[in-house]
Order: C-alpha cells, then sequence, then structure tokens
C-alpha cells in the first residue's frame, strides 16, 4: 500500500482499515513510504499490523509519507541525458518484494500512475483521494468533507470581524480547477459572493451585489473565491510555473480580487489565504466513515482478483470503478448543480 500526492484528512483512516481488514483475511500488509518511492529505492517498506495502525484514524497526514513529484515514468534523477523513466525498476522491485497486489491511495496523478503500472501487468486497486473532490466516479473524496468544515469555521468567524469594521473579506480557499471547495463552504459560511473556476467572472457585477447590501444596511460582505478561480478573459494565478514532474502551483487570486474589490466600492478590503490548512488536522466523522469504508472496499476487490478499479462513493454504496473510466478527466461543479442554483437562489452572486 502506498500514500500518493498532496495528504488530505483520512489518509490514515484508510491505512488503518486496509490493515486491519486485510489482516483479519489473513492477507499480511505491507506499507510503501513516500508513494512511488517505496518500490524503487530497496528499505523503503515496512510490514503493517493493527498493532501499528493504533489510533491513527483521527490523526491528518499519512503514516507511510506521500510526495507530490515523483512520477516514476518519469522519475527525475541528475544524469547528463536528464531524466529517467523508473517504472521497470517498480515492476520488478513489486516481483522481488514477493508482493501480490498494490492498494494506490492517491488523486489524480496517482490514480493516473497507478493506471499506467496496472497496464503493464501490477494487479492493483486504487483509493481516491483529495480535498478538491473533483475525482471522476465518486460523488465524496475522504478529506473535502473535513477541508469544507474547516473553511465553513474560517468564514463564520470572518463574518464576524468583518461587520465590526464594516469590510470585505475575500477568503482564498483550495481547489485548483473544481469549486466544490468554494462552493459548499460557501453556501455553508453564508458567503455573499463565491467564486469558482467553473464560471469565469467579472467583478464588477460583484461589486454591483456588494454596493446593494451596504444600501440596505449590510455594510460587510464575505467573498469566497477558489485559487483556480478565473476573471473573464483573465488568467489563473499562479505562484510558480509547472516545471519538470511538478504540477504549476496556484496562489494569490484572493489578494487580486480583495484589491480590484476596494477600488471599485470603495470599503475597505482584506484577504484571507485558508492554504494548507485545509488539508491539517483530524478528518471529520464523516471522512473517517467514508475513508474506512474504501480501505475495507478496496481489500475486498484484492480478495476477490478485481483489479484496475478504483473503490468509489455511489451513495449509499461504496462501488469498484474501472480506473480507465476516472484517470485523465476531472469532476467539475456542473452548472446545473442543485447546490449552485440553490446559491444562486438566495443571491449569492458568482460573477457570471
Ligand atoms: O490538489 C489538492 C491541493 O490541495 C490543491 O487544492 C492545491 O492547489 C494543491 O493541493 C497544493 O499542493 P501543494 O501541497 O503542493 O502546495
Amino acid at each position: 500500500m502506498l500514500t500518493g500526492g498532496g495528504d488530505a484528512p483520512g489518509l490514515n483512516a484508510v491505512i488503518r482499515a486496509v490493515v486491519k481488514s486485510a489482516c483479519n483475511s489473513g492477507i499480511e500488509v505491507v506499507g510503501l513510504e513516500d508513494s512511488f518511492d517505496g518500490l524503487i529505492e530497496a528499505g523503503r517498506s515496512r510490514v503493517l499490523t493493527p498493532h501499528d495502525v493504533r489510533g491513527i484514524m483521527r490523526l491528518g497526514g499519512t503514516i507511510l509519507g506521500t510526495v507530490n513529484r515523483g512520477n516514476p515514468f518519469a522519475y527525475p534523477i541528475e544524469t547528463s541525458d536528464g531524466t529517467r523513466d523508473y517504472s521497470d525498476r517498480v515492476i520488478e522491485m513489486f516481483g522481488k518484494m514477493g508482493l501480490d497486489a498494490l492498494v494506490c491511495i492517491g488523486g489524480d496523478g496517482t490514480l493516473g500512475i497507478s493506471y499506467q503500472f496496472y497496464q503493464k501487468g501490477i494487479p492493483l486497486v486504487g483509493v481516491p483521494k483529495t480535498i478538491d473532490n473533483d475525482i471522476v466516479g465518486t460523488t465524496n473524496c475522504f478529506g473535502f468533507d473535513t477541508a469544507v468544515a474547516f473553511a465553513t469555521d474560517a468564514i463564520d468567524r470572518l463574518h464576524t470581524t468583518a461587520e465590526a469594521h464594516r469590510r470585505i473579506i475575500v477568503v482564498e480557499v483550495m481547489g485548483r480547477y473544481a469549486g466544490w471547495i468554494a462552493l459548499h463552504a460557501g453556501v455553508a459560511g453564508g458567503a455573499d459572493a463565491i467564486l469558482i473556476p467553473e464560471m469565469p467572472f467579472d467583478l464588477s457585477l460583484v461589486a454591483e451585489k456588494l454596493r446593494e447590501r451596504d444600501r440596505w444596511g449590510s455594510h460587510f460582505s464575505i467573498v469566497v473565491v477558489a485559487e483556480g478561480a478565473i476573471p473573464k478573459g483573465g488568467k489563473i494565478a499562479l505562484v510558480e510555473e509547472a516545471t519538470e514532474g511538478r504540477v504549476e502551483r496556484l496562489g494569490g487570486i484572493g489578494a487580486k480580487v480583495a484589491d480590484a474589490l476596494g477600488r471599485m466600492t470603495g470599503k475597505e478590503t482584506r484577504s484571507v489565504v485558508l492554504g494548507h490548512l485545509q488539508r491539517g488536522g483530524a478528518p471529520t466523522s464523516f471522512d473517517r466513515i467514508l475513508a474506512t469504508r474504501f480501505g475495507a472496499q478496496a481489500v475486498e476487490l484484492i480478495r476477490q482478483g478485481d483489479f484496475g478499479k478504483m473503490v468509489a462513493f455511489a451513495p449509499p454504496d461504496i462501488v469498484g470503478r474501472p480506473l480507465e473510466d476516472v484517470v485523465g478527466r476531472q469532476r467539475l461543479v456542473p452548472l446545473d448543480s442543485d447546490t449552485l442554483l440553490t446559491a444562486k437562489a438566495l443571491g449569492i452572486a458568482f460573477g457570471d
């Protein structure tokens, strides 16, 4: 078993569930450290027993470590010819270690790599993980509920200070290309405007909404913006361009939106970036249960020899979906989704 990509609250709950349910079925579990690194370098793995996973369900992070670079199909090593493909090494190590199956817990990147290894003959099962909740085929990934709960709490706190000072406060949340966190935390936190990547925004429409609030006596406003939200005709806000083996790093849209809204409304404006706080801390009970069900179902698929699948939440069931139907795609907020239409019905501005 390995965990790959950015961490998400609930990873340890999956690990615990895999270890406990596997051991109860007479299957030994080996934990690989730092994603596929554990199958590239020797000595980066350990047998995990129920004793090793005692008390970890409530812990954020992952006891196995993770990386969000390190695609073995383009693993960067310092040689004169640049990068070298380590995928054959992974397959060789998998055999040498006497492993029978692999559980890959990760987001779209890790699941994509896993699918390539499945095609090369490694029997494996994927478990979807991301706070962004943008993996196709599952209505929820663990970590999302925890991130939304944290962001909602932050918005609640910001309301009181925004109101006290009659300010506009812009809250930047995670969500690279999908606005699930912004939409859900924005609705749950009673935001006045929500900006998501799926709907390029026109700030003059948002400014008008905030001015209107002022006119009828609400002299403060909360604007929630997903890190990947894009102004109409503009560009995504980056702090770092993509490089070999690393995706682009997003950030900065909150400050830009706050600055522009300040100028447009004449109101005092502040911005807050919730950043990695959304990925830390204890998973909510929802995420613990989902992660536990995912872990147990991953073991069940392995017991049945049903490989090349990703466990998924299709309420009320946990099902297996073919990885080939999932990888390389993104689950965006549908523009006709009930939550989005509800937000609009309530008068929340999207700047569209
Ligand atoms: O994909 C999950 C995510 O939390 C994104 O929302 C965010 O852009 C990214 O990870 C940040 O990753 P890193 O840990 O590399 O800063």
